[in-house]
């Protein structure tokens, strides 16, 4: 069972209800706990790691679609398409199946609308994927994906992006301000079918409580899935991407974004986050099911090109 995690340091929290047309937000204030978390290799008092990440992806919204792409020769695009193909690897058959009514003059009843939760959702990489890919190979419209992420500058690019595509002022997709740590309250306990955070989680001051939002939103039976960067387990190839990420990085981000401090954060970020087996046993810890403590088949995680991206997945009992 998991336990609802309490800490303090969690609860500063924007909420709001979703708009299928684009971000909303409110947001109450922090107040202050006392303690020290990392923001890349600096240590800050908890209450402002929020506003100090929330001006990191204010600062690169515009350009993130862009960076990511410059940053991992889009390889990045490669890793999301694996993430969301296991995450979804098919719908459960009341979700794509058109009952026939008993009596054919009666109206067919609405299908099920499967629920997928995309926190830290940003600019809509992966709930895009997500209904492209029900749509595609499973010709369905009844999967739905509410986008929850702290940040109005990418909210307000994922919408632009939304705008241009068929999902563009359907149930099928909506944006919501909210944190991670706190969801907000409309997204009710064991609601949701599908939770996805990808290269989300690293930035939250409290992954375990993030992890104890998913499970508490989470159907019994839903599945969780994290895509992050994890850590490169071969010691030559682990230096080579360390030199890198923290000569090359930073440079680009300047020369793409006219920001070199924000892309400093982000390798840093990475840095400091868990392993794959530390990630792994938070997931255990906030109550998931997982699968055993390795990599690959019947494995907690898998990792991507070495192990720079891995995800991990579980399910709620
Ligand atoms: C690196 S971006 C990832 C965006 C998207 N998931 C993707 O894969 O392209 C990280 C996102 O996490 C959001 N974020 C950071 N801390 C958050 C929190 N506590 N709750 C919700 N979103 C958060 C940021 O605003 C940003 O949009």
């Amino acid at each position: 069972m998991a336990t609802r995690f309490a800490s303090s340091s969690t609860q500063s929290s924007a909420t709001s209800t979703p708009d299928h047309a684009g971000p909303s937000s409110s947001t109450r204030p922090a107040s202050g706990t006392g303690r020290t978390t990392h923001f890349g290799f600096r240590d800050v008092p908890e209450e402002e790691k929020e506003t100090l990440v929330g001006g990191v992806f204010s600062s690169v919204a515009s350009s993130y679609d862009l960076m990511n792409d410059g940053m991992s020769l889009g390889v990045h695009r490669l890793w999301k398409d694996n993430f969301v193909s296991s995450m979804l690897p098919r719908l459960p058959p009341s979700y794509h199946q058109h009952p026939e009514p008993a009596n054919p003059s009666s109206v067919r009843p609405a299908n099920p609308k499967f629920k997928c939760l995309d926190v830290a959702g940003g600019t809509g990489d992966i709930a895009l994927r997500i209904l492209d890919r029900a749509r595609e190979k499973f010709a369905s419209r009844d999967v739905e994906v509410e986008i929850v992420d702290l940040n109005q500058g990418m909210l307000d690019e994922g919408r632009k992006r939304v705008a241009k595509t068929l999902y563009y002022n359907t149930p099928q997709i909506a944006f919501t301000h909210g944190n991670a740590q706190s969801l907000p309250s409309h997204i009710a306990d064991n609601s949701i079918d599908l939770y996805t955070i990808a290269f989300g989680i690293r930035n939250c001051t409290s992954i375990p409580a993030a992890l104890s939002e998913a499970y508490r939103v989470l159907k019994p039976g839903g599945k969780i899935g994290v895509l992050e960067f994890g850590k490169v387990s071969n010691p030559l190839l682990r230096e080579a991407y360390r030199q890198y990420s923290f000569q090359f990085i930073p440079i680009l981000g300047k020369i793409l974004a006219g920001d070199a401090d924000s892309y400093q954060y982000l390798v840093e970020s990475i840095e400091k986050f868990p392993t794959q087996p530390e990630f792994a046993q938070l997931m255990r810890d906030a109550g998931f099911q997982t699968g055993q403590m390795k990599e690959g088949r019947g494995g907690a995680w898998r990792d991507f090109t070495f192990g720079v991206c891995s995800m991990w997945t579980g399910v709620k009992a």
